[in-house]
């Protein structure tokens, strides 16, 4: 194991998964964990995250006391990161002061001494690297010496061979730093003599047993499945390793995109044979949303009458299966249950970071499930690698992610209103057929149709209209929290306006939204 213990850097997952790539399996932990948390994960390299902190700061995070002598004694190589690299030189004794010039972005360092870290190097080779620190290590521990420094004269690179300490100023993670990867291949193979075995077939395997362990053999699951990729992912998993006791709901709520209750049941039962129940709930989710124009009113709504249909299913599972099911599966990812130590000023503590969007808005306070996490160590990517060993067709392992709340937030107040949710069916599938037939599907986070409660006058065929606009959103992102406008080629925006407007009965005006998140949303509601 690579253990990473981070200290509030942008770059601190990536880190992570660039270590998983090379099929070593690593884990993230806050660096201020107690050393317990750490001793008895028993990695073999321990890696210190770079943050936004200066070492100086009162309240600058640090790891835990005892953790250096726990290191050498047990044979673990330590390697500091930007921010980890001063915390190293501090704590063993060095001096880290505010540097004379600060670097950030690109740089050029170069090689001094050809050993350790940089092993296959030789003196004055030259690299390009990516560097954003303001401090710099003035004075290096005892037993500690410089590998590498920047055309700036800063320290780039240290080492302690003989503790097995070893300190970049640079970030080997990011592409922008062309020779990274190597860098950390060498360290951790050839230095640290890590193994590489972690591949997803086994974490498959390994989680089919966890879940055998803890399901006993009469005990019955449930999962509720959203049509998005975690849970259909997650209930696959669980399918496989105990077969029909899994028993999956899928609610329509009257809030879905263009055929997709079709789409996505198929999907479960030709290719997947999950034992799903389709609940149509429709009439219950629209007759709840009648004249409700408040986008929170509308999501408690809905995370409400989904708790209530969950529920629902359960008790009748009761009877049908003459027990109770015990355990809830749930596809939460591994970025939802790191704990990180936030960058300061952001009013963050050190808690889980959770996220604010739940699929079916809470759960009931008296089912007294167990929660089955299958997928909690895993990223996006490693869900979508997952579910191709596990066959979950292709297109569906990259479809867009799509709120709860289905339509509801993308249709701007009263839902029910005239045919607003036919329509914007209808405009959002040329929309996203289009994207799909112009091959540009998969570099766009998230693209979707916006009804307006607005109308507009036109002409159509020599008769003035007065009918509806709506708007096209398409965004690029990492993690849907900070989000792009995508740019579409002219010609694609007039191709697509024209069609809706020509296709679409009750629409004669398209817009385009081009704000990114911040200031806004993704969603509109
Ligand atoms: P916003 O609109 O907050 O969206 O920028 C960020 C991401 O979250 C999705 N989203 C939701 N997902 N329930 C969900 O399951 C919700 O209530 C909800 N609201 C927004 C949104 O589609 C985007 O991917």
């Amino acid at each position: 194991l690579v253990l990473i213990l981070d200290f509030g850097s942008q770059y601190t997952h990536l880190i992570t998964r660039r270590i998983r790539s090379l099929s070593i399996f690593s884990l993230c932990i806050s660096g201020t964990s107690p050393l317990s948390s750490i001793t008895s994960l028993n990695p073999k390299v321990v890696i210190l995250s770079g943050g936004p902190h200066s070492v100086h700061s009162a309240d600058s995070p640090s790891f835990a006391d005892g953790f250096v002598e726990w290191a050498q004694s047990n044979g673990v190589f330590v390697l500091g990161i930007c921010y980890g690299l001063q915390l190293i030189v501090q704590r063993l004794g060095g001096e880290v002061k505010v540097g004379e010039k600060q670097e950030y972005g690109r740089m050029e360092i170069e090689v001094e001494k050809s050993c350790g870290i940089y092993g296959g190097k030789k003196v004055g080779d030259r690299q390009v690297v990516w560097m954003s620190h303001g401090d710099e290590a003035a004075r290096l521990p005892n037993g500690f010496e410089v590998v590498a420094r920047s055309q700036q004269g800063a320290v780039a690179a240290v080492e302690d061979n003989e503790r097995r300490f070893y300190g970049l100023q640079y970030h080997p993670e990011v592409t922008h730093s062309p020779e990274g990867m190597e860098t950390l291949r060498y360290f951790l193979f050839d230095v640290c003599g890590v193994n590489a075995g972690w591949k997803m077939e086994d974490v498959m395997e390994e989680e089919i047993k966890v879940i055998n362990k803890t399901v006993a053999p009469d005990d019955h699951v449930i999962c509720a499945l959203s049509g998005g990729v975690d849970s259909t992912v997650a209930a696959t998993l669980v399918h496989k390793a105990i077969g029909d006791r899994l028993h999956c709901c899928f609610v329509d709520n009257g809030l879905l995109r263009y055929k997709e209750r079709e789409r996505v049941m198929e999907t479960f039962e030709r290719d997947l044979h999950l034992p799903v129940t389709c609940v149509d709930a429709t009439d219950q989710f629209l007759s709840k949303l009648k004249g409700v124009v408040d986008p929170e009113m509308k999501r408690k709504i809905i995370g409400k009458e989904f708790i209530s249909i969950f529920d629902a299913f359960a008790q009748e599972l009761e009877h049908k299966i003459g027990k109770k099911p015990a355990f809830l599966v749930q596809g939460t990812l591994y970025p939802d249950v790191i704990e990180s130590c936030p960058p300061p000023g952001t009013g963050r503590t050190h808690s889980h970071t959770i996220k604010s969007h739940h699929n079916v808005g809470g759960l009931p306070k008296d089912m007294k499930l167990k929660l089955i996490e299958p997928l909690k160590l895993l990223f996006k990517d490693e869900v979508r690698q997952l579910g191709r060993i596990l066959r979950v067709p292709e297109p569906f392992l990259k479809r867009h992610p799509f709120p709860g709340p289905g339509l509801a937030v993308r249709v701007l107040g009263d839902v029910t209103e005239g045919n607003a949710l036919d329509i914007l069916r209808q405009v959002d599938e040329i929309f996203i057929q289009s994207i799909k037939d112009a091959g540009i599907y998969d570099s766009i986070w998230q693209a979707f149709a916006v009804f307006l409660p607005v109308k507009s006058v036109g002409v159509q065929g020599d008769q003035r209209t007065h009918s509806h606009v709506v708007a096209l959103r398409a965004v690029t992102s990492q993690d849907g929290m900070t989000a792009d406008w995508y740019y579409f080629e002219h010609k694609f925006l007039d191709d697509v306006a024209r069609k809706i407007c020509n296709s679409v009965r009750g629409v004669n005006r398209v817009v385009q939204d081009i704000t990114s998140k911040p200031p806004s949303t993704i969603e509109w509601e």
